[in-house]
């Protein structure tokens, strides 16, 4: 049986983070404010923003063109900054991070999925993988390779490891791209508009690989507009004009998060081979 070393189980211990709060609340935003400066005058993208995401959810953020998804989404990977308000993920206050803190930080606790998969051009894939590795640091020099390599095993794109991503198709780029949002072993991935554009086999495909991933216990926030696919997930937030609007997991949320410390925290389903065969199906969903 083949199995996903690189894939760190989920742990579930008890104990607070550093600012006391549960440690299941793994994404913490409260207040969080997103100003911009326009010719017309200040503009806010996100407005007081209050969002506790639990370890091992898979939470599809939906809502129109323009109402922050995105902006939204950058608060918890710190690609940018709250205005005011705090972002608290895996315990880390990531609104106080400077900017080269918040580029580490990323890599180790973030995997990012981009809607326009974002490799970079003049690295081959296998390349484009090892470099968030050679950036953290937390894997040895030799650790590195097995593991990228076994990471394109995973999305069936260890054949491809010496291609430039332009001799790539849409989702063959998308599936490298998600590789390499696992190189560290991050706990949370967050995807935006990761299946965009793919076409729906693909999309289909991808978003049953992230199915999988949470089956490991890994948590995704993945922006979408596809409404059947926030269908599918655990909990669905709709942003509109820069509040939220709807969350079908608040109840949960809020549980977890007004939760008596020492409560029995219940481990996801372990799927370790399921990512297997989810990556099998994104194969052949992107040849199709
Ligand atoms: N740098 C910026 N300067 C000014 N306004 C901005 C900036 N970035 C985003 N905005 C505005 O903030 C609002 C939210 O943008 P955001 O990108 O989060 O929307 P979105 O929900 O992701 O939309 P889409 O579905 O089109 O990707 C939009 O009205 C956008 O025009
Ligand atoms: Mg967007």
């Amino acid at each position: 049986m083949f199995r996903l070393p690189f894939l760190r189980k989920s742990t579930h211990g008890h104990s607070r983070n550093g600012d006391g709060s549960d440690p299941d609340a793994l994404i913490s935003l409260r207040g969080v404010t997103k100003s911009y400066a326009t010719p017309a005058g200040e503009f806010q993208a996100l407005k007081g923003v209050d969002l506790h995401v639990a370890r091992g959810e898979f939470v599809a953020v939906i809502g129109k063109s323009g109402s922050g998804k995105s902006t939204l989404s950058n608060m918890i990977t710190g690609i940018d900054r709250p205005t005011m308000g705090e972002v608290v993920v895996a315990g880390t206050p990531v609104h106080k991070l400077r900017e080269g803190q918040i580029a580490e930080w990323r890599g180790r606790n973030v995997g990012v999925v981009f809607q326009f998969f974002q490799l970079l051009p003049t690295l081959t894939v296998l390349e484009n993988i090892l470099l968030p590795m050679d950036f953290c640091n937390m894997f040895s020099t030799r650790e590195r390779k097995d593991r990228a390599l076994h990471l394109l095993e995973a999305v069936e794109m260890v054949d491809h490891a010496g291609k430039l991503p332009t001799a790539l198709s849409g989702g063959q780029q998308q599936r490298v791209a998600i590789a390499r949002a696992l190189a560290n072993d991050p706990a949370i991935v967050a995807a935006d508009e990761p299946t965009g554009n793919l076409d729906s086999r693909t999309a289909d495909a991808v978003f049953h690989l992230f199915e999988n991933l949470v089956g490991e216990g890994k948590t995704i926030l993945m922006v979408t507009h596809d409404e059947d696919m926030a269908r599918r997930v655990t909990r669905t937030v709709t942003i509109a004009d820069g509040q939220i609007a709807s969350d079908t997991g608040s109840d949960r949320a809020r549980v977890v998060n007004a939760a008596t410390y020492g409560l029995p925290h219940q481990a996801p389903a372990q799927h370790t081979v399921a990512v297997f065969s989810g990556a099998a199906r994104l194969s052949e969903g992107a040849h199709a």
